[in-house]
């Protein structure tokens, strides 16, 4: 039985899930969806495949909807979806579903919400190293359980909010993703820095450049992943004014290095 876990992550709760989840299923191919060639097709003859992504305002990241349009599937393989969430996974495994039909003429046939600590700092800051990994060992427990139900190929309601209040997150999580690209000229890092250049190497979508004094210049098709501001080791960089003094997050097992993997090509052997 071949299996592809296609994944996406910004502070590495959704890395992590996706090995726990691939190493659970055997011989399962790991893909960063942030690595796929944007100039071709990415052929996907697996039998089994699941996307692991982060949800944002209550959807699904724009790199994760975009990425869609870039594989092309053969075959009939069983689809499903891990959606990670600080607290509520909205309408994202909803809209996944519809987006997996309109851009691959495919359907879902389960998707389940993965409850990990929350990174979005704009909005609240990080809770303290217990509670986030209580947090990780339940959702350490959930993956075991939820790569049994992939593994036998389990058809389930996708766990996603029902229609008609759908069409409302639906609407919000339009305006995100219509905003978030720009949304970046809201970051700024204070004079703490130290022109280290690691939130140039964290950015999976080549959103910083490093000026002549070492600063980080945001190049406007942000993500929104948080993946630096959660990773500068000073904590220079901040959203607005509000995130200083903030406790930040990024999952305690992921490094930099492992993040700014998910950039390397893929082999398509
Ligand atoms: C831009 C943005 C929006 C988010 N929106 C939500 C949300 O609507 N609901 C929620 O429960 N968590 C939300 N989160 C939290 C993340 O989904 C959660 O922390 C996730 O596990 C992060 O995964 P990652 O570490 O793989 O990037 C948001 C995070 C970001 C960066
Ligand atoms: S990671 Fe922080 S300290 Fe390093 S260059 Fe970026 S903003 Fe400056
Ligand atoms: S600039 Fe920061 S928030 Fe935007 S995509 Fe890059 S790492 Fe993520």
């Amino acid at each position: 039985m071949r299996t592809t876990v296609f994944y996406f992550s910004g502070t590495g709760n959704s890395l992590v899930a996706a090995r726990q989840l691939a190493e659970k299923l055997d011989s399962a191919r790991l893909i960063a969806l942030a690595s796929l060639p944007d100039d071709r097709q990415f052929i996907v003859d697996s039998d089994i495949v699941v996307f692991v992504f982060p949800v944002y305002a209550a959807g699904i990241p724009v790199i994760v909807k975009n990425s869609l349009a870039r594989l092309r599937f053969t075959g009939k393989p069983y689809i499903c979806a891990i959606a990670t969430c600080g607290g509520d996974a909205g309408a994202a495994i909803g809209i996944l579903a519809t987006e997996l039909q309109a851009k691959c003429s495919m359907q879902l046939a389960a998707g389940w919400k993965l409850l990990m600590p929350g990174n979005y700092t704009p909005l609240y800051g990080a809770f303290s190293d217990k509670v986030h990994e209580t947090i990780l060992n339940a959702a350490n427990e959930r993956i075991e359980l939820l790569s049994g139900l992939i593994a036998g190929r389990q058809t389930c309601r996708l766990e996603t909010t029902p229609a008609p209040f759908s069409w409302l997150v639906k609407f919000i999580w339009l305006g995100f993703a219509g905003w978030v690209g720009k949304s970046d000229r809201h970051f700024r890092a204070l004079r703490s820095c130290t022109g280290c250049g690691l939130c140039e190497k964290v950015c999976l979508v080549a959103n910083i450049r490093l000026n002549e004094k070492g600063r980080p210049v945001w190049q406007q098709h942000c993500q929104q992943c948080m993946a630096c501001l959660q990773y500068c080791p000073v904590e220079a960089i901040q959203f607005c004014w509000w995130t200083q003094g903030r406790r930040r997050y990024h999952h305690p097992q992921v490094t930099p290095s492992m993040l700014a993997s998910q950039k390397e090509a893929i082999s398509e052997a």
